[in-house]
């Protein structure tokens, strides 16, 4: 029988205690990963790590404010003390609250979306990135959205972050690609997770009419498996030779 995808990998997700990070956590550590899940939600994370220890997988929650340096690099210190190494970054923390439009942003506002979407992401990537290269390489995926690469109305600092963000993947695939690490960026369109419910619920009817225009598929949301899915091919070694790329997961939205 063959052995699971990301047998004996050790994982970093952030964002794990809720919707895509906590998918990909789930599904990361049934290929077989041992995963840490790094994130400021305490309950949500050892929610998360007890589900997987449930299931027979191999977990444990370490609390890690992504855009906190000395809190990222404490917590990428523990792993490699505590499991030798680290195989698969999954820098999947935003933050997805206050958004619009430019010139109502304040610069509270617009220091919070880049420290933790864009900061964040690099200050695990700087961190992680020497551990990788000293175990002979490693995988680095991001959490870009559609918003991205397409202006979504009254969000500028959130598109601002997730554009840099998948700039970022490019770099590190550039500059490290030799040393062995591959970096991508993954793109979800919209996908249900608790945050989108809330959105949902304070404006039900304009957003399904807005999902029913995006999506090209019967289904209007995905569902955070679907991302984990992608998530999971992408940080595996099936992905060998894929790095410096953004893939989209957004039901055909992006395609007209
Ligand atoms: N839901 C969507 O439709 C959608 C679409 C495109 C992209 N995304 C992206 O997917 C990722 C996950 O979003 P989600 O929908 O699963 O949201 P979610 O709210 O369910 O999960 C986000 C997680 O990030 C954690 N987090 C927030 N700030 C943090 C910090 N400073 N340090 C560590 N953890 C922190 C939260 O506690 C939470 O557990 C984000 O990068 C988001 O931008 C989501």
């Amino acid at each position: 029988m063959a052995s699971p995808r990301l047998a004996d990998k050790v994982a970093i997700v952030t964002g794990a205690a809720s919707g895509i990070g906590r998918a990909s956590a789930i599904r990361f550590a049934r290929e077989g990963a041992r995963v840490v899940i790094a994130d400021i939600n305490t309950s949500g994370g050892e929610h998360t790590a007890a589900s997987i220890k449930q299931a027979g997988g191999e977990a444990r929650f370490s609390y890690c404010d992504v855009s906190d340096s000395e809190n990222v690099q404490q917590v990428v210190d523990d792993v490699v003390t505590s499991f030798g190494r680290i195989d698969i970054l999954f820098a999947n923390a935003a933050y997805l609250d206050e958004l619009f439009a430019v010139a109502e942003t304040s610069e509270v506002v617009w220091e919070r979306h880049i420290g933790v979407t864009l900061t964040g992401v690099y200050l695990c990537c700087k961190y992680v990135i020497p551990h990788m290269i000293q175990a002979g390489g490693g995988s680095i995926l991001a959490t870009s959205s559609v918003g991205g690469s397409v202006a979504f109305d009254g969000q500028a600092a959130y598109c601002t972050a997730k554009a840099g963000v998948e700039m970022l993947m490019k770099t590190i695939a550039r500059d490290y690609g030799r040393s062995g690490v591959r970096a991508n960026a993954i793109a979800p369109g919209a996908v249900y997770t608790p945050v989108m419910d809330d959105v949902k619920r304070r404006n039900p009817d304009g957003w399904d009419q807005v999902l029913r225009d995006m999506s090209l598929l019967e289904r209007l949301w995905a569902e955070p498996e679907d991302i984990a899915a992608a998530a999971a091919y992408l940080v595996s070694d099936e992905a060998a030779f894929v790095t410096g790329t953004v893939l989209t997961v957004d039901g055909g939205w992006t395609a007209h």
